[in-house]
């Protein structure tokens, strides 16, 4: 049996990342400067377009929206099945989250159901990239510029995962990153927005930092505006330096996570399909970077008492998601349009995945579930 517990997620923090805000600390600069310039700019290297770092990926998605001019009497589509980050996002502009039905194969946003709820109300579509997968990412965007609509992608778990070869956040209207702990890659707590639209980087830029005009580039110059205006709703959402100074290192190993990522996943895949009561979903991952990894269990199992089992023995699972309309603050009764989420959410589990597993940790897991399965 494993002496330790199998965590779920964790984060992999070197000697580099604590030399790195030792650094900062000895600046005595704490809050946002060069550093965050430092690190923007090596994410807009990578993505090949203006990145915006913020505080998580909450405030990035909430930031992104009310750029758009998303507010009261709007209406966001956006799946039931994600966390609950997406919708609150939404409804902190004032608008209206739409929950969505998901597609069985991938537990992305199914297109069909967001044509079926499009209405004058409607202003953008959220599709959530889950576990790295951004599944018909193409159709949202037809479908977003036929009815004019904007697309703010959250891809949360998506850091590093590409689709038909070009990297997420480097194509599309505007995607939105979390760089919390668990993520592909951490700054601590932390995340960004990316896109290509001037007048939505200039208005997030503002917006982070409390709606102060061009305080972004003195806060870059170790500085700040003591004579500003402000003239639009802003927030205090920027990043520190001490959590980009973590980015910056977590990059350099970005490779090297998204190899173990992939390769731990495929393990899973390949032992789950010896077994036919394990429901695996068996992403491309030539492309997708997997950050979690989930399964669904037979209808009959009770998937409370399996987790319960498993932590007894050493090891960590998670349910991503409980779908957000069954939340008092979005509960919705019309739930005949969510037929797929509404059947998945009692058999879905998630099992530990991050790149400090090793081979031998999966195939434990794997052999506990499995026997636990019968
Ligand atoms: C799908 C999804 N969207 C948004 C977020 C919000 O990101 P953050 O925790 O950085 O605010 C998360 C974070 O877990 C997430 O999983």
């Amino acid at each position: 049996m494993q002496k330790e517990t199998i965590r779920l997620s964790k984060p992999i923090i070197g000697i580099e990342e604590k030399n790195a805000v030792l650094d900062v600390l000895s600046t005595e600069r704490l809050g946002m400067g060069d550093v965050v310039e430092k690190f923007e700019n090596q994410l807009g290297k990578l993505l090949k377009r203006e990145v915006t770092c913020c505080v998580n990926g909450t405030s990035g998605l909430h930031l992104a929206l009310q750029a758009c001019g998303i507010g009261v009497g709007d209406e966001v589509l956006v799946q039931s099945m994600t966390y609950v980050a997406s919708f609150q996002a939404i409804s902190a502009c004032g608008a209206t989250p739409i929950p969505c039905d998901v597609k069985a194969n991938s537990l992305t946003l199914d297109v069909e159901d967001v044509k079926r709820k499009l209405n004058p109300k409607s202003k953008a579509i959220m599709p959530v990239h889950f576990a790295g997968d951004v599944g018909e990412l193409d159709a949202v965007y037809e479908l977003a510029k036929a009815n004019s609509l904007r697309v703010i992608e959250d891809g949360a778990h998506a850091f590093g995962s590409s689709y038909k070869n070009k990297k997420v956040g480097s194509f599309g209207d505007i995607c939105c990153f979390s760089f919390d702990g668990i993520k592909n890659i951490t700054s601590g707590e932390g995340g960004c927005v990316v896109s290509n639209d001037k007048k939505v980087i200039s208005l997030i830029q503002n917006a982070r930092l409390l709606g102060i005009k061009n305080d972004t580039e003195k806060r870059f110059g170790n500085t700040r505006s003591w004579h500003f205006d402000v003239s639009n709703q802003g927030w205090r959402y920027h990043m520190s330096d001490i959590m980009a100074a973590i980015g910056i290192e977590q990059l350099k190993k970005l490779d090297y996570f998204i190899k173990r990522r992939r390769k731990l996943a495929r393990l899973y895949d390949a032992i789950f399909l010896q077994n036919d009561k394990v429901t695996a979903f068996n992403r491309n991952y030539h492309e997708v970077v997997p950050h979690i990894y989930s399964i669904l269990l037979p209808k009959e199992m009770n998937r409370d008492h399996l987790r319960n089992k498993l932590l007894d023995i050493g090891i960590e699972t998670g349910v991503h998601y409980m779908p957000n309309h069954k939340l008092s603050l979005y509960k919705t009764n019309e739930i005949s349009s969510l037929k797929n989420t509404e059947e998945i959410y009692p058999r879905l589990i998630s099992l530990p995945l991050h790149p400090g597993l090793e081979e031998c940790h999966i195939e434990y897991i794997t052999s506990e579930v499995n026997k636990l399965l019968g």
